[in-house]
């Protein structure tokens, strides 16, 4: 992409309704426009690094056996009377009336859609173990939003929900979304930690939240420093191996981490002193088994193999899709803006050139924007008639993690420059080799 055809309107001053870093950093960006309270539009820049984030979501997803489908945002309201949600959701749902009176909702979460979709579809325990999954928005009419996309009243994210003919594996599609959310957030860059967690109206008692340490987080959580050790990396995963899936949990919720709702202070005080951390965090996702609430109120249920009909265990599985954006700006930022993670960035690398309309210097930016193309790598080619210093801020601002800069001098001793937006180190080499350097770094992301 060309700057100069692009459309980026980054602001200079600070907005000053953002009272976070990551709202202040998106709108500075122009990732992001609100429309009203909670609701907002994407900008491309922002809608680039929303698609990337849902794009591993499904990777990791489908890796782990989980089918995606795509269920609609408005429901019929019959549906949540089955479950006794459609009274017990309170003020948080959106309800809406259309022309002939029926009563309809905009999903805030889809217990009640798929339960109802499995019923009419499923019938026996040979068609089981089935996750299905969908990333679409939903609508809660949280009484404060606030702190950007993290606490939207519409927002986007991937929930999926587990059939199964038993608890025993119902615990497996448990640990089957554990593990594979250790990777998914792992490939963002993000350090999300599997917390003990209290289910809200969800229900169920079984179940863990994803918690990302941050100043801003709401939720204050209390965990066992060991955890922070623990790296998931790119082991293969044979997501059928019971045993296999069970011991990564293992791994995971040994040391000691909570939320404040089910924080336990005699066991976090058995923890050597040193170790005990409390923190905030953010809630990019949580995974439930709620067993049979669902299914034996809507009456979803499967004859087993000697003949007798159950209700099926069920669980869901939420990850923040859009609210990740936010938690990985209050993570990773300084005070020149944000610094994309190689796995979610926007574009690869920027390219500046430093003196449009110098022969050499825009031949050459041509030419290493046209050989990253064919690495299948994307740049973002600043090639307006700028000062160099602005086009630095605001590379710096949108956070690419690599910049390629051009310049005539340079060019007259065969090197570009290469800098790394984390470290601010830059490294001369020829254009070729920029290039390379890119495809390697990319290569294991
Ligand atoms: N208002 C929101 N704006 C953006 N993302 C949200 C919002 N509410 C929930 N999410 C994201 O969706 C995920 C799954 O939804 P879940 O039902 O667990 O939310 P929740 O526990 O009610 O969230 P919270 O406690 O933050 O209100 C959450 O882990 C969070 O990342
Ligand atoms: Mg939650």
């Amino acid at each position: 992409m060309r700057l100069s055809r692009y459309f980026m309107p980054t602001l200079k001053e600070t907005p000053s309704e953002a009272q976070i870093v990551s709202h202040r950093l998106m709108l500075r960006a122009g990732m992001i426009r609100q429309q009203a309270a909670g609701i907002y539009s994407w900008l491309p820049l922002g809608y680039r690094v929303l698609r990337r984030i849902e794009a591993i979501v499904h990777e990791e997803q489908e890796k782990a056996g989980h089918i995606p489908m795509l269920m609609p945002t408005l429901q019929p309201a019959d549906l949540w009377r089955e479950s006794g949600r459609y009274d017990d959701y309170g003020e948080e749902m959106l309800r809406i009336t259309d022309r002939h009176k029926r009563d309809l909702l905009y999903g805030p979460t889809n217990e009640e859609m798929i339960t109802d979709i499995f019923r009419t579809h499923v019938g026996s325990y040979k068609d089981l173990p089935l996750t299905l999954y969908h990333i679409q928005w939903k609508f809660r009419d949280e009484i404060r939003p606030r702190f950007g996309v993290m606490r939207g009243r519409e927002f986007y994210m991937k929930d999926g929900y587990n059939f199964d003919v038993d608890q025993e594996n119902a615990f497996h599609a448990y640990n089957r979304h554990m593990v594979s959310y250790l990777r998914t957030y792992e490939r963002m860059g993000l350090k999300a930690l599997p917390m003990r967690a209290a289910s809200g109206p969800i229900g169920g008692d079984n179940t863990h939240e994803f918690l990302v340490l941050a100043d801003t987080g709401e939720s204050e959580v209390f965990y066992d420093s060991a955890i922070l050790d623990l790296k998931f990396g790119d082991r293969a995963v044979d997501f059928d191996d019971k045993a296999a899936c069970q011991s990564i949990v293992n791994e995971w919720t040994a040391p000691y981490a909570r939320t404040d709702e089910t924080h336990d202070p005699a066991l976090f005080d058995a923890i050597p002193e040193e170790r005990r951390k409390t923190s905030r965090g953010i809630e990019v996702g949580q995974i439930f088994y709620f067993g049979t609430k669902y299914s034996e109120a809507m009456g979803a249920t499967v004859v087993t193999a000697d003949g007798t009909r159950v209700p099926v265990h069920m669980g869901s599985h939420g990850i923040g899709v859009s609210r990740l954006l936010g938690a990985i700006i209050e993570a990773s930022h300084d005070d020149k803006g944000i610094i994309w993670p190689e796995g979610v960035t926007p574009y690869h690398a920027g390219l500046v050139n430093l003196k449009q309309g110098d022969s050499a210097a825009d031949a050459a930016c041509e030419g290493i924007y046209a050989a990253l193309a064919k690495r299948g790598l994307t740049a973002l080619y600043d090639d307006r008639d700028e000062r160099a210093g602005a086009k630095f801020a605001s590379m710096d601002l949108i956070g690419l993690p690599w910049r390629i800069t051009v310049g005539p001098r340079g060019l007259k001793n065969g090197v570009v420059e290469l800098t790394s937006r984390r470290t601010g180190e830059s490294e001369e080499m020829p254009p070729e080799a920029a290039v390379d350097r890119l495809a390697q770094i990319y290569a294991g992301v």
